[in-house]
């Protein structure tokens, strides 16, 4: 066997590994086994570098390597610092993006280009102008959820994992005491009541606090409060409890994030439970094909599973259109010079803060 072909077993082998134990998943993986060698064989030949966003389907999120899977925040570290000549984004649109404009010598793949997302489709860099225009002198923090010209009208970029920190920077550095938020405008009414939880005296304006517009993800606003408490009673999940925990992402509207024991991006969520081992039951207020996939990583923890909020976008990621695109190298993400450099400051100072 040469070199190639142990590699291409041996990751055959660990995602096998991975998934065994877990029903379903181990099964599709064996109805799948073929297509899975024959992209990993082009990953191998191709010097691929296979980014998996923590809401891929299992099978797709398995063919990451572990260091090639996390939330937006580490997939934008892995494609700033990757030598290879190829990125292939197992995520949607914007995350691609994000990689081309972290690295813009290299091909970025995405198996689908409409994997979109509903915060960041409706918004253009006119909202970001008619923003700075409104609130002159206010630093503008964006979400990692927007396009490449929203992010270049932009002072800093942010992700869920370091929104909060980035937020306070932003005024530090400005000395300003308001901070415009776009485009989540759930998210942003979440750092609103944290800023105000730690003392701040700073003012986040976001699209709807003052007009109509309205920035929400699709999935997460669909949780509600009482839906977090029914959870805590059918499956004895009091809040506080040493070996249980309900985990909520940012994105959710801020009476599901009161509800929660712990709020963060997605894997902070995963550090959470790696922070706690007395785990015993967790249940994530976020896209359900996360606590899929934390179901590999954690054996021990009992993922309560009643949840049927998916990403329609984060979906259209499927094995054969990834064999396709490795295949062919189409769905090629650009962006143009002008705007690239642009968004890469905003993206830069978010990375320059933690
Ligand atoms: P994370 O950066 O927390 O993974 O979130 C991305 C996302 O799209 C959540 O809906
Ligand atoms: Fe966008 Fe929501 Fe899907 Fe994340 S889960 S990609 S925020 S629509």
């Amino acid at each position: 066997m040469s070199h190639k072909d142990i590699s291409i077993k041996s990751k055959l082998d660990s995602i096998e590994e991975r998934l065994r134990g877990q029903g379903d998943q181990h099964l599709d993986f064996l109805a799948h086994k073929e297509q899975i060698t024959r992209i990993l064989e082009l990953v191998e030949r191709k010097n691929v570098l296979v980014l998996g966003h923590n809401y891929m389907a299992p099978l797709v999120y398995s063919i990451s390597g572990e260091k090639e899977r996390g939330d937006s925040l580490a997939l934008s570290r892995r494609a700033a610092e990757t030598r290879k000549p190829i990125i292939l984004f197992d995520g949607v649109r914007f995350m691609a993006e994000t990689a081309k404009i972290l690295s813009p010598e290299k091909k970025v793949l995405i198996a689908d280009v409409e994997a979109g997302c509903s915060l960041a489709d409706p918004f253009t860099a006119d909202d970001i102008r008619a923003y700075r225009a409104r609130y002159p002198g206010s630093p503008v923090v964006t979400y990692i959820n927007s396009y490449a010209d929203v992010k270049a009208e932009s002072d800093y970029c942010c992700t869920s994992a370091n929104a909060i920190a980035v937020v306070k920077h932003a005024a530090r550095e400005s000395g300003a005491r308001r901070v415009i938020f776009f485009p989540d405008s759930l998210m942003a009414r979440n750092i609103q009541n944290e800023l105000r939880r730690d003392g701040y005296d700073l003012e986040v304006v976001y699209p709807g606090r003052d007009d109509d517009l309205f920035g929400r993800c699709e999935v997460h606003e669909k949780f509600t409060a009482e839906h977090i408490r029914d959870i805590r009673r059918q499956f004895d999940m009091p809040k506080g409890a040493s070996n249980a925990a309900v985990l909520v992402h940012w994105e959710c509207p801020p009476e599901v994030v009161a509800e929660a024991d712990y709020c963060g991006s997605t894997s902070d969520m995963a550090r959470y439970i790696t922070r706690r081992p007395g785990l015993v039951r967790v249940y994530l207020a976020t896209e359900c094909e996360m606590a899929a996939n934390l179901a590999s990583e954690f054996p021990q923890v009992e993922f309560v599973r009643t949840c049927g909020f998916f990403c329609q976008h984060m979906r259209r990621i499927t094995l054969d259109k990834i064999l396709r695109s490795l295949e062919d190298e189409v769905h090629e993400v650009d962006v143009p010079e002008a705007i690239r450099v642009k968004a890469r400051r905003a993206i830069d100072r978010m990375l320059g803060v933690d």
